[in-house]
């Protein structure tokens, strides 16, 4: 497509210049401050209790004034107490488990399932897609916002949805080979789980019809995007969102740039902090990212904190800003003997092995007062037996020396490392047990 019959196809507000787009959030953030002060008694008490009201929003600068919400705030009002509009306004409930305790529901207005299509929509065509293809999901359908939402957003667009879920991996491949979807949208580590079973039934990868992989929903490394993008050959892009300000499509990387997901600013206002004073930061910096809404009606958030990590980048292909890919949750974050580690780091370590599968997990234990981080990867079925050794210690190596911990590796044989088909678990702290 001719880039000007491209753009031709973009919203408006895609195209709008930066003071265009800043005079709509500002616009937008009073009418959302206003909204929850006004109809969230949850909200009310917290500005009431900091001092602040929505009239002292002047300027998008002022809100850094207002006070954060966090998932306990969603807790604590477990199940619909921060609803801002009344239950017969409220046509879909969805929820994620955490893995304590009860889980977060959020709500959506008519309206709200109507920007949510739209702005997933918008993400399908960043992506590259259009109404003439069909799309293949195998994000989970149900409380997680991952099927319905990539489901709803492709409708919109006109595209054909093949609405599989997650699971029966054997039917994904099968369904994969017979219906010749263009786009996959599913969670990075579950695509290599498909795409194992597909190699499994003898099928070569690279032949299939897909042409761009839409991931998301968990952490992954530009490393794994190399991995994927080759052994399937297509295009993998990051998608990005979290259920208490939407659900997917919160942010998506375009396909013509690959350069972090742009946020659709028009809707979620974003800010970074420093997670331990709750400062506000310049762009470029590495943070917590907080979102506010700008738009929703039945859960409205102001400076929610998401504890992702990563840090805000100026626009490239949209005009509104895009995100790093993330770094990890601050939740995520291990810290061994003093040094802090994500999962993504010891991800990008274990894909410079040729000899071993992208599929891993860490296992932390305590002995002697000391932690332990054991690493769990996999020979790929076709490389010989006597790489295993070679493998472990050339791990080690590169763990010692660019993360700079000691690590147990154990390079197990085919399928020793389990296998996602959602959200891959890459963390297994037994120190607690
Ligand atoms: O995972 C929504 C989603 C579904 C996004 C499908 C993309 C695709 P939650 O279950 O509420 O919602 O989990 C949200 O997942 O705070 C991040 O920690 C993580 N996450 C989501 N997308 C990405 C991504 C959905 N592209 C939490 N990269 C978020 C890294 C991601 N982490």
């Amino acid at each position: 497509m001719a880039t000007s019959e491209k753009h031709h196809s973009l919203e408006a507000i895609e195209k709008a210049s930066q003071d265009e787009l800043q005079a709509l959030q500002l616009e937008r953030m009073q009418w959302s401050l206003r909204h929850a002060y006004d109809n969230s008694p949850s909200y009310r008490k917290k500005f009431d209790d900091a001092g602040v009201h929505p009239s002292d929003l002047k300027e998008l600068a002022d809100l850094a004034g207002f006070p954060f919400t966090t998932k306990l705030d969603l807790r604590d009002n477990y199940p619909f107490g921060m609803l801002a509009v009344p239950m017969d306004e409220v046509i879909r409930i969805h929820a994620s488990s955490g893995t304590t305790g009860k889980p977060t529901v959020v709500g959506y207005t008519k309206n709200d399932i109507d920007v949510w299509s739209q702005v997933v929509a918008r993400s399908i065509r960043a992506a590259g897609g259009t109404r003439k293809d069909k799309i293949h999901v195998a994000y989970g359908y149900g409380l997680f916002t991952g099927g319905l939402g990539a489901h709803y957003g492709a409708e919109y667009l006109g595209c054909t949805v093949i609405p599989m879920s997650g699971g029966q991996t054997q039917k994904q491949a099968q369904l994969i080979q017979d219906f010749d979807p263009d786009i996959i949208m599913v969670t990075p580590s579950y695509m290599l789980s498909i795409a194992d079973e597909l190699e499994r039934q003898g099928v070569d990868c690279r032949e299939l019809s897909l042409r761009v992989g839409m991931f998301g929903a968990e952490p992954w490394t530009a490393a794994m995007r190399k991995n994927l993008e080759q052994r399937l050959d297509i295009d993998a892009v990051d998608i990005y969102g979290l259920s208490e300000v939407m659900g997917p499509g919160v942010a998506q990387e375009c396909l013509e740039s690959k350069d972090g997901p742009t946020i659709w600013e028009d809707h979620f206002y974003p800010e970074i902090i420093d997670p331990n004073s709750g400062e506000v930061l310049p762009d470029g910096e590495d943070g917590e990212l907080v979102f506010t809404s700008l738009t929703k009606e039945a859960l409205p958030v102001i400076r929610y904190r998401t504890r992702d990590l990563t840090r805000l980048l100026p626009g490239s292909a949209r005009t509104m800003r895009r995100m790093d890919k993330i770094t990890g949750r601050s939740d995520d974050m291990l810290i061994i003997r003093g040094v802090n580690v994500f999962p993504t780091q010891v991800e990008e370590q274990i894909l410079k092995i040729k000899s071993l599968a992208p599929h891993y997990q860490i296992e932390i234990t305590r002995e002697n007062n000391l932690d332990l981080m054991l690493i769990n990867v996999e020979l790929l079925p076709d490389a010989s037996l006597e790489k295993r050794g070679e493998a472990e210690q050339t791990l080690q190596k590169y763990i010692k020396d660019i993360i700079g911990i000691s690590t147990r590796v154990i390079v197990h044989l085919e399928s020793g490392v389990p296998r996602s088909e959602g959200k891959a678990t890459r963390v297994i702290d037994k120190r607690e047990l």
